[in-house]
């Protein structure tokens, strides 16, 4: 089964984590994509911000949020008030999933399977208990899924504030239960190149600053 476990370092801070992703072979993506992407920012940040997977830019440049999408997402973080110096930002997949364009060169983003978000979950575990952050903003469905299981729907959940489960099952492979985000909460909302690709594009952007404010609500 497609898994990163045997990829973690066994012990180690964000440094060494990092340092082993960029080997991680543990599901098909690293095969396509440049680079593993991990996450990066504050190492003692209180918000963390989980994404879905790199981006085009964010596969050529080695960073989470450096493209169009990161940029939306900056700025709607300062119109919430909160500080992107003081936050940490991840992937719930650490390798860009694309297709080639029929005619083209251009690279077009497919949503990471199931399988693949579970996979990729060690390394998000890791973050969680490296950083400890105290409220993580989960940016669409997949990140969603990936903090609070697969019956997550942004639609229901967006917007509200969700105490993450004390304690949370070890995989069937018995891989560590994550203890860290263990007192903490995830506000739900868009993602933000869902809200660049929106017919409604104002009205969305508005949501997920709105979202944000909640999240600053909580840090506060
Ligand atoms: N979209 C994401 O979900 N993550 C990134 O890092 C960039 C775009």
């Amino acid at each position: 089964p497609y898994d990163a476990t045997p990829y973690l370092p066994p012990r180690g801070g964000l440094a060494a984590h990092r340092r082993a992703a960029a080997g991680c072979r543990g599901c098909p993506l690293f095969e396509n994509a440049s680079q593993t992407v991990f996450g990066a920012g504050s190492p003692s940040a209180r918000l963390m911000l989980v994404g879905e997977q790199p981006g085009d830019q964010e596969d050529r440049q080695g960073e989470p949020f450096v493209g169009p999408a990161g940029g939306l997402l900056r700025r709607a973080l300062r119109e919430a008030g909160l500080d992107e110096a003081q936050a940490y930002f991840t992937n719930a997949v650490k390798h860009f999933k694309f297709t080639i364009a029929p005619r083209g060169k251009r690279r077009i983003h497919k949503p990471p399977s199931l399988r693949e978000v579970s996979a990729c979950r060690p390394w998000l575990n890791a973050e969680l208990r490296l950083i400890g952050p105290e409220v993580v903003v989960a940016l669409g469905a997949t990140a969603g899924k990936a903090l609070l299981g697969p019956s997550f729907r942004v639609t229901k959940d967006r917007g509200t504030l969700i105490r993450l489960p004390g304690e949370r099952v070890s995989g069937r492979d018995g891989a560590p239960a994550p203890t860290a985000g263990a007192e903490g909460f995830v506000v739900p909302t868009l993602h933000p190149a869902a809200v660049l690709r929106a017919e409604d594009r104002e009205a969305r952007y508005a949501g997920l600053v709105s979202d944000l404010r909640l999240a600053a609500r909580a840090l506060a």
